[in-house]
C-alpha cells in the first residue's frame, strides 16, 4: 500500500511511524509513505499557505490552491488511478477500526493535514476529499491525526503484524474491549494473578476472559455493546453482570 501525506510540517514524518511494527512494514515494502511539503505548491515568494477568513473572525484559513495542486501532482504519479483523499479535521466523520480495515483494502490513499482553524471548504468539494476526525478533542494540526490513521490502517495489512490472529482479536475488531492480561511474576506487590489463568484449564480460561472482556466493556464503554455482535454465551454473561451491578 502507498499513502501520500500533504503537510506544512514534512519534517515530522516518519517520526514514530519509523519505529517498531510500522518501521518494519516500510522496510519490507508493505507500506510506502510519501511526504509532500504543501509549501512547494504555493506560488508566491512568501510561500503563503493561509489567509484571513472571509466574514471575519479569529484564526487563519488554509488556502485551497496549494492543496489542490499537491493532489494533482500526487495523482499524476498514479496513472492507474489514485485512491481516496482524506482531510484531517475535527469536523470530520469519526475514524474507527472498521474504517481502518476498509482503507487497508485499497492500494493507495492520500491524507491532507489540515490545521485546527480550518481549510477552505472548496478543497473538499474540488478534490472529493472526505473530512476525518480521530476524536472529540482539539489538535493544532492534522499531522498527529494522519499518523494515527496511517498506523491503524497499516497494522491491519496482511503480514504487518506477525500474528494475523492477534490483529483479528484486537479490541474494536471484535467489538468489545480486550480482557485483562498478566505475565510473571504470579504475585506482584501483594496482587495475585487470577488463579484460573494458572490452572491450565483452557475452557475455563476462555470463559473467564470472555466474561472479563464484557465486564470491562460494560463498565468503561457501554456504548460499544449497542454495536457488538454477541453470541448466546456473551449475552448470558452480560445479563448476569448487569444483574450483579443492579
Ligand atoms: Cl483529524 N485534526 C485536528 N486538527 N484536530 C483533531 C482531529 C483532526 N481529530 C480530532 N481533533
Amino acid at each position: 500500500m502507498r499513502i501520500d501525506v500533504v503537510t506544512i510540517f514534512p519534517e515530522v514524518f516518519p517520526g514514530p511511524l519509523g519505529a517498531g511494527v510500522l518501521g518494519r512494514a516500510q522496510e519490507r515494502g508493505l507500506l510506502t509513505l510519501g511526504v509532500w511539503d504543501l509549501r512547494t505548491f504555493t506560488e508566491n515568494r512568501h510561500r503563503t499557505v493561509d489567509d484571513t477568513p472571509y466574514g471575519g473572525g479569529a484564526g487563519m484559513v488554509m488556502k485551497p490552491e496549494p492543496f489542490v495542486r499537491a493532489v494533482d501532482a500526487i495523482r499524476a504519479t498514479r496513472p492507474e488511478g489514485a485512491g481516496p483523499v482524506l482531510l484531517t479535521s475535527p469536523q470530520g466523520a469519526l475514524f474507527s477500526q472498521a474504517r481502518a480495515q476498509a482503507l487497508a483494502r485499497l492500494p493507495h490513499l492520500v491524507i491532507l493535514c489540515g490545521r485546527y482553524e480550518g481549510v477552505d471548504e472548496r478543497v473538499g468539494d474540488v478534490l472529493g476529499a472526505e473530512e476525518v476526525s480521530i476524536g472529540d478533542y482539539v489538535l493544532s494540526g492534522g499531522e498527529l491525526a494522519a499518523m494515527v490513521i496511517i498506523e491503524a490502517v497499516t497494522r491491519t495489512l496482511p503480514g504487518v503484524v506477525g500474528d494475523d490472529a492477534s490483529v483479528a482479536a484486537d479490541s474494536f475488531s471484535t467489538g468489545v474491549l480486550d480482557y485483562p492480561q498478566y505475565t510473571r511474576p504470579a504475585e506482584f506487590r501483594g496482587r495475585e494473578v487470577p488463579e484460573v489463568l494458572l490452572s491450565g484449564h483452557h475452557e475455563e480460561i476462555r470463559r473467564w476472559r470472555k466474561r472479563e472482556a464484557l465486564r470491562r466493556t460494560l463498565e468503561r464503554r457501554p456504548d460499544l455493546l449497542n454495536e457488538a455482535v454477541l453470541d448466546d454465551e456473551a449475552r448470558g454473561f452480560l445479563s448476569d453482570l448487569r444483574s450483579r451491578k443492579a
